[in-house]
């Protein structure tokens, strides 16, 4: 069985990643408010410390995601038969509750190819060096991208007819604007052939202050993750943003229904960025956007199924009934 790592974001295409990261930066910090989206926060670093977040006791979306995966492993299984199958992630980063699939897989002495997809180089390679040191001796391929998701997804795309499954986890859905998220769905779907099946992970709205909680750790974990956004934009674009001036706060708002993070600057400054010769101003407590967390209904999540040509399959819940892995299949 192969373990390989392939980095799709090199040459070429790391310029025009650079490009529409710089791109976004200056549209995000010319508007008023300033505002970012949360997939910037995610280089190597980034990624790490969101690995740390999953494993706090009160993060319950990755709790309740761990929950699910243990009790439905079977389940999962059982959906997919004994024949050859091919299982993506996208967005895998150190593919943590993932694991406990394939394990179960491996177990049951499945033959099946696992693609993880994540944009971080360092969580990719990582994931791949670590799934090989434990599991040479089963029947499972591992072939990981370094990618966005949907070069990621072009590449391994008609390479048989296995069935697909993509696994989509952690209520990364939950950082699209309500269009973006249907615009992803729409291009996923459409991307797949009949018959292959998608498990999205949805935080649901619950109680707002258990989403408080969630999202306002005593440690300060979720401030350091936010503020590493901070840290990216002084690295890749010259900027010189000085971090002890800017504090982190996550609110649920009704209005949006999405737990949104800001990050306040403390004092008035000026921030210089090189790469994009350009300097911009922060008022005194001025607040800039930097997450957008959307809690889903369940009729929401039937709707964007229904409306994207799929069949649920089945809702998979942890306990509380706070979060919920939704599988469906594409229809032609
Ligand atoms: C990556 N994403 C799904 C997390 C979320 O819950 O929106 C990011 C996060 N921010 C603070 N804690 C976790």
């Amino acid at each position: 069985m192969s373990f390989v790592f392939h980095n799709l974001r090199s040459g070429a295409a790391a310029v025009s990643s650079d490009a529409q990261f710089a791109q976004t930066v200056m549209e995000g910090l010319s508007g008023d408010p300033k505002r970012l989206p949360s997939w910037l926060i995610f280089d190597d670093r980034g990624s790490e410390m969101f690995t740390e977040i999953t494993q706090l006791p009160g993060y319950h979306p990755a709790q309740c995601e761990f929950e699910i995966f243990q009790t439905y492993k079977q389940t999962i299984t059982d959906l997919l038969g004994k024949t050859e199958f091919r299982v993506i992630e996208l967005g895998a980063g150190d593919g943590g509750k993932t694991r406990i699939l394939l394990e179960h897989f491996i177990q049951h002495q499945l033959t099946f190819d696992y693609v993880p997809i994540d944009i971080s180089e360092g969580a990719i390679k990582n994931l791949v060096a670590f799934l090989e040191s434990k599991f040479t001796q089963s029947a499972m391929s591992v072939t990981g991208l370094a990618a966005d998701y949907f070069d990621g997804l072009r590449a391994i795309r008609q390479q048989d007819n296995r069935r697909n499954l993509v696994l989509f986890l952690g209520s990364t859905i939950g950082n699209m604007e309500l269009p973006v998220a249907q615009q992803f769905v729409q291009t996923l779907c459409e991307s797949l052939n009949e018959g292959d099946y998608v498990m999205i992970g949805f935080d649901l709205m619950k109680h707002p202050k258990t989403l408080y909680a969630a999202y306002n750790d005593a440690t300060g974990v979720f401030e350091r993750f936010n503020l590493h956004v901070l840290d990216v934009m002084n690295r890749k674009l010259g900027a010189n943003f000085v971090k002890d001036r800017y504090v982190q706060q996550g609110q649920y708002n009704p209005k949006t229904h999405a737990v949104e993070s800001f990050i306040y600057s403390t004092q008035a400054q000026d921030v210089s960025f090189d790469v994009l010769s350009k300097t911009f101003s922060f008022g005194a407590w001025e607040a800039m956007q930097t997450e957008h967390s959307y809690k889903y209904t369940l009729s929401e999540i039937e709707a964007l199924a229904l409306k994207n040509g799929c069949r649920i399959v089945s809702h998979l819940f942890d306990a509380n009934k706070n979060f919920v892995n939704s599988i469906w299949e594409v229809m032609a």
